[in-house]
């Protein structure tokens, strides 16, 4: 496991009246990039943001922005985001009927592909497209909304992908991401399973010494959690 820590924000809890400020002030934090969680009000029952919104606030950062696509029709949505300035797209495995195109039509539109699971989804789900992804998420909470609590049985599929991705000789190329109810107290548990690239909303906003500290704080105790 030689992949960097990485600390990035779900915007969900950002004031949405000013995403331009949010996310410089995102940026001058030390997040490594910024997550937009895309929700249609199908595959989720919530609905978020569309591709103007992301390009909008795309001219007040540099950090790279990826789309978690919480959609039920990715395929027909992906250039739209990667048009706003999303390089990456993480498409959920449960979406895709044709899970292997949509992942390969991703790099064909220039973006760097992901794959999400969602709790009930077992890792052998993804077992035959990691080749295509530059990066799995293992989703610790039920998508939809920020602020749920942290399941921790999760760490059992994080440690699984984890070892399929080493396996595979991916281990240099591909995150294992983990996102939902992600904090202080459980930050060192999805590391020490196998994550490495660690989004946190909730935690990052209620933090009592601003967003550079709960970055900081973050990103130490993930460290911390690998030595
Ligand atoms: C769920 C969302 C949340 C969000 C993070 O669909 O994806 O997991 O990014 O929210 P917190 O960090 O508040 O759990």
């Amino acid at each position: 496991m030689s992949r960097p820590i990485q600390i990035a924000p779900s915007v969900l809890p950002a004031d949405f009246a000013r995403l331009g400020e949010e996310v410089a002030a995102l940026e001058a934090a030390g997040v490594d990039l910024i997550q937009w969680d895309v929700m249609d009000g199908y595959f989720v029952p919530n609905l978020t943001f569309g591709p103007d919104i992301i390009a909008a606030a795309r001219r007040h950062c540099t950090v790279p922005f990826e789309a978690h696509l919480m959609v039920v029709n990715p395929d027909a949505l992906a250039a739209r985001y990667v048009d706003a300035g999303c390089s990456r797209l993480i498409v959920h495995a449960e979406a895709c009927t044709h899970l292997h195109r949509t992942l390969a039509n991703i790099a064909d539109l220039g973006a760097t592909a992901a794959v999400a699971l969602n709790p009930a989804t077992p890792a052998s789900a993804i077992a035959h497209v990691l080749n295509l992804v530059d990066l799995v998420l293992v989703m610790t909470v039920n998508p939809g909304f920020g602020g749920q609590a942290y399941i921790a049985s999760m760490e059992a599929k994080i440690a699984e992908v984890r070892s399929m991705i080493d396996t595979a000789g991916l281990g240099e190329s591909v995150d294992l991401e983990v996102d939902g109810g992600i904090g202080p107290d459980t930050i060192a548990g999805a590391t020490a399973a196998g994550a490495n690239v660690l989004i946190a909303g909730s935690a990052l906003y209620r933090d009592p010494d601003g967003l550079e500290h709960a970055v900081a704080d973050l990103r130490a105790r993930a460290t911390a959690a690998r030595a």
